[in-house]
């Protein structure tokens, strides 16, 4: 099986090149490789590797910085995945593709299903739902994850942003009335290769079948519990210098923390679907951020 894997550097691509290297041979390719503005690129990148598999992780995923970049946002996360579907629908390959909870509103009291309405907030979530329904709308067979607050060792996150902060300041105030599930990149890696292994084994989709799966940790918290636990657990690994301590971490809601892009209060998302349908359990996040806080504070003492 050829799998062409675009956006190899991001948190959830990166952990995808050692998921997804034991399913087939792995093109994996970059911006340098494919930019995804630029559609003949991604056209002739497609055609000339012939994959059976497209996996895209990669996105616009800057969710303030998108309300003045509306176009690009667009252009990366829904016309690219657009143009990824022709081609796979062309090549009858299988499209799997990652979306986020920012596509609900939040106003829900439980947990999202994936039949729920969506209704995005923000020109991010808006642009991720255009890519979504550009893929369902073609003829491609198609696998589509939406994930949460994405965490890795590699890339920019929520646990290195507040890591940094604890290294300098004595208090902190995070936001504690948006809730969510951390979701870390190499669980998300691990599943998109195992569902692609069952899929292959016999699950096989229908020419034009498009699948819709939530796919987060366990146990949501919010922000500022997960600014919490970080912190606390950050404290007990040697290598960390932090000044802050996690009792001085204060709730605030979100009005107090302004910021341009609008986010849903509730980012809960019921895995079910995707339990049930391949016999997984989605596991708590934190073994996941204790193991990535060890291999930071290893890389930081110059392992
Ligand atoms: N991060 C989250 O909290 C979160 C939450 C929910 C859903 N998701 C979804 O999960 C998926 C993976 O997210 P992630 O956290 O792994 O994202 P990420 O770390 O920001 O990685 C995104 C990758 O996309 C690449 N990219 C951006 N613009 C590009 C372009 N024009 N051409 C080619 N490549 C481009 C980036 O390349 P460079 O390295 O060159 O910048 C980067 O490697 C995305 O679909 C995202 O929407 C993420």
């Amino acid at each position: 099986m050829k799998i062409l894997l675009l956006g190899k550097d991001g948190q959830v691509g990166w952990q995808l090149q050692r998921s997804l290297a034991p399913h087939g041979d792995v093109v994996a390719c970059g911006r340098g490789e494919c930019d995804l503005v630029n559609p003949e690129q991604i056209r002739s990148v497609v055609r000339q590797i012939r994959p059976d598999v497209i996996v895209n992780a990669s996105a616009y995923t800057a969710v303030d910085k998108a309300e003045s970049e509306a176009e690009l946002a667009h252009c990366v996360n829904a016309q690219a995945p657009a143009i990824l579907a022709a081609e796979a629908a062309s090549l009858k390959a299988l499209l799997v593709h990652y979306s986020t909870d920012y596509v609900y509103d939040g106003n829900k009291t439980g947990a999202y299903v994936e039949s729920d309405q969506t209704a995005p907030q923000s020109v991010y979530g808006l642009s991720k739902l255009a890519g979504e329904e550009a893929i369902r709308a073609s003829a491609c067979k198609s696998i589509i994850f939406r994930t949460s607050w994405v965490f890795g060792a590699r890339g920019g996150n929520f646990v290195k942003t507040i890591l940094r902060l604890a290294r300098d300041k004595d208090s902190l105030n995070v936001v504690a009335d948006q809730v969510g599930s951390p979701t870390p990149a190499a669980l998300i890696a691990t599943v998109t290769g195992l569902v692609l292994a069952m899929v292959r084994q016999g699950r096989l989709l229908d020419p034009g079948e498009s699948r819709l799966y939530h796919l987060a940790a366990a146990r949501p918290v919010s922000w500022c519990e997960f600014a919490k636990t970080i912190v606390h657990l950050a404290g007990s690994v040697p290598g960390f210098d932090l000044r802050l301590e996690a009792a001085a971490i204060n709730e605030i809601p979100t009005w107090g923390y302004p910021t341009p892009a609008k986010r849903p209060a509730n980012s809960r998302l019921d895995c079910s679907r995707l339990e049930s349908e391949f016999g997984l359990l989605m596991p708590d996040w934190q073994p996941y951020l204790e193991r990535m806080l060890q291999l930071l504070a290893l890389k930081q003492n110059g392992y």
